[in-house]
């Protein structure tokens, strides 16, 4: 006692989320809700989130999920381009924002825009530029694999330039490219993943395939890593953690036909603090995990600190509930640090 090591985190934010639904909700919503004063969370179930009805129904049951803790479910819709002004205009307080998939790029995204040139998209954009509704893009083409984020950037850049009233926010980064971008257009914002932190493609298939490390964006290359990391160790005030974490059940990741996504919800902080530390930048964590993303989307949230201590956790090598579980990141691994309160 008396030489432990502790940090503090205030009202800590995950501005990019999939919490699923029924079981795998009531799963791993409290792994979220118990130490994020609020999450961004996706629309991308089966169907996608398109109506009033279903988002406030989906609301409606993520707060039943996370019933016991102090947690701001920020829910978006999935974006279609053919929202009409007076639907987007009665949905607007209801919404951080509006997430767009390129049709097919991802896990539930079969209904997505299949044309991401800007007059296809040009009447729902409009409405959300005049509404001050953020927008939220998968930004990936359908080119190869390791190519698919850089391939997006002029997509990027067509949209910024056509609607500069309109904030931006480029999800999962992943590449040197992406982060470049972010300098060159006000409204271009960016969020950025735990994992993407921390792993390149050697990770996840340079030895034996590692099925929890798969996901979209794949992880790149070691520059990458290096810009991305460097990024977020010096908090860039456009830049917001978003863990993306994407839970699949055990037999969806272990399988012939791996499905995409790293589960991070329950890891998340203690790896952050552990990282942060290990590059001597934890005097930016909180503007990373909190501070940026509450001015970025103007967010008003109350009080929460979370105490980390620097003491080993060991992670649980598997999450379940019912009939529904799920492998972390890390399973069954030592980190070095632990949550110690929540206040
Ligand atoms: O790896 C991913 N998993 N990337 C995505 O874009 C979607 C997500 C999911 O929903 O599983
Ligand atoms: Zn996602």
């Amino acid at each position: 006692m008396g030489n432990e090591m502790v940090f503090e985190l205030n009202e800590p934010l995950d501005m990019h989320l999939h919490l699923r639904d029924a079981d795998m909700l009531k799963l791993v919503g409290p792994l979220t809700s118990k130490t994020f004063s609020g999450a961004l969370i996706m629309p991308n179930l089966v169907p996608p989130v398109t109506t009033k009805e279903a988002l406030l129904a989906y609301k409606e049951r993520i707060k039943e999920a996370c019933k016991d803790d102090n947690f701001e479910p920020f829910v978006t819709l999935f974006f279609k381009n053919d929202y009409s002004y007076e639907f987007l205009e009665d949905i607007k307080n209801d919404i951080i924002g509006i997430k767009l998939y390129p049709a097919g790029i991802t896990t539930n995204s079969e209904t997505g825009v299949s044309s991401m040139n800007v007059e296809n998209l040009r009447p729902t954009l409009e409405s959300m530029s005049k509404l001050g509704i953020p927008l939220c893009i998968h930004g990936e083409t359908n080119g190869f694999v390791m190519d698919r984020e850089k391939e997006f950037m002029p997509i990027y850049e067509s949209l910024a330039v056509a609607f500069p009233d309109l904030k931006i926010i480029m999800e999962h980064i992943t590449t040197k490219e992406a982060i470049e971008l972010l300098d060159k257009y006000d409204n271009l914002y960016a969020t950025v993943t735990l994992h993407h932190l921390l792993i390149t493609l050697d990770d996840v298939a340079g030895g034996m395939l590692a099925p929890h490390l798969f996901c979209k964006p794949i992880a790149k290359r070691p520059e990458d890593r290096t810009a991305l990391l460097n990024a977020a160790l010096k908090a860039h005030p456009k830049l917001m953690f978003g863990s993306d974490s994407a839970p699949h059940p055990k037999h969806k990741k272990e399988c012939c036909g791996c499905a995409a996504g790293v589960f991070t919800s329950p890891i998340a902080l203690q790896v952050l603090v552990e990282l942060f530390e290990k590059h001597n930048c934890l005097d930016k964590l909180n503007a990373f995990v909190s501070t940026n993303a509450k001015k970025i989307y103007d967010l008003n949230l109350t009080n929460k600190t979370i105490k980390l201590i620097k003491k080993d956790f060991v992670v649980p090598a598997i999450y379940e509930y019912k009939n529904e579980n799920v492998v972390p990141m890390y399973a069954g691994e030592t980190i070095s640090w632990s949550i110690e309160s929540i206040n």
